[in-house]
């Protein structure tokens, strides 16, 4: 097939981050020069919207492919709703059921704020998610800025911060964190800086989250707790949210080392599926 050159529209989403991609067609081969302008766009809106796309698995996965390796599931294959012998790289994010069993992963209901594969040595820079059920109302994905919400931080705290590293800790739930005085052993975990330097803008993120974030490394349990409950106030912040009400066809990629993204509840008894897939990261350094 021929690669084509698409000439589009940037559309900021909100305030606080995010861009609609107007013109950009998906289902096609991309040229080089569209896919560094698309990069260009990520990079400076954080998240960028793709409407209307008519996409199978593999496209996705070619698109995505531009702006890394794709990433493989880091939840054992055993424990995958989707099966063991399903695409390794593509989540389900889906509450649908067959013989009682949900087909998908992050089935049901709201989620809080985290970002995605933290609890990696490498974690993934980028995901990338396709709208294929929706439920009538709500299952919204909401997006922090987190350039922002370290800029909004008090001078103190960005002094407090400094040097800071925290425990990132996952057992695939929704709104739960891993209890820490069980073995920790037995869970994806990882200890990543509290603040993070973005590889590629160079610009100062904070790096932590209400789902995935367990403890401050080397402080008391108290006053970690503190300063954690302290930093996830950027999750109550509108200032520097975008929320995103699907529509069928939309992709949406975004850039986990400066954003974290939460969801929306909806009703468990209307279906939702999305498709997800990943690109792979690096190690992240303050
Ligand atoms: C996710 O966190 O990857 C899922 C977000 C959503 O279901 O909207």
């Amino acid at each position: 097939m021929t690669k084509t050159k698409q000439h589009f529209d940037i559309r900021p989403l909100s305030d606080a981050l995010g861009a609609e991609i107007r013109g950009v067609d998906l289902s096609q081969p991309l040229d080089a020069d569209t896919v560094a302008a698309v990069t260009d766009a990520w990079h400076e809106h954080i998240v960028l919207l793709f409407r209307d796309q008519d996409i199978d698995t593999d496209r996705q996965i070619v698109f995505a492919e531009h702006f890394g390796d794709v990433g493989v599931r880091s939840r054992p294959a055993e424990r995958r709703p989707e099966g063991a012998d399903y695409n390794a790289s593509i989540m389900l994010v889906s509450n649908v059921k067959k013989d009682g069993k949900y087909i998908g992963s992050l089935p049901d209901g709201e989620m809080w704020f985290h970002h995605d594969m933290c609890y990696d040595k490498a974690p993934h820079k980028g995901t990338f998610l396709y709208a294929m059920e929706l439920p009538s109302t709500g299952g919204n994905t909401q997006f922090a800025n987190m350039y922002a919400a370290y800029d909004k931080l008090s001078d103190d705290m960005k002094q407090r911060v400094q040097g800071q590293r925290a425990l990132q800790i996952y057992d695939f739930a929704t709104r739960e964190t891993v209890d820490i005085s069980d073995d920790i052993s037995k869970y994806k975990h990882e200890i990543q800086p509290v603040t993070i330097t973005h590889p590629v803008t160079g610009r100062r993120a904070l790096y932590v989250n209400p789902l995935i974030t367990a403890r401050i490394e080397d402080m008391a349990e108290h006053e970690s707790r503190a300063m954690l409950d302290e930093l996830f106030a950027f999750a109550d912040d509108p200032s520097i949210a975008y929320e995103h009400e699907w529509r069928l066809g939309d992709l949406m990629m975004w850039d986990n080392w400066c954003s974290c993204h939460a969801r929306t509840d909806f009703p468990a008894s209307e279906r939702r599926m999305l498709r997800r897939c990943t690109v792979k990261g690096q190690p992240l350094h303050e």
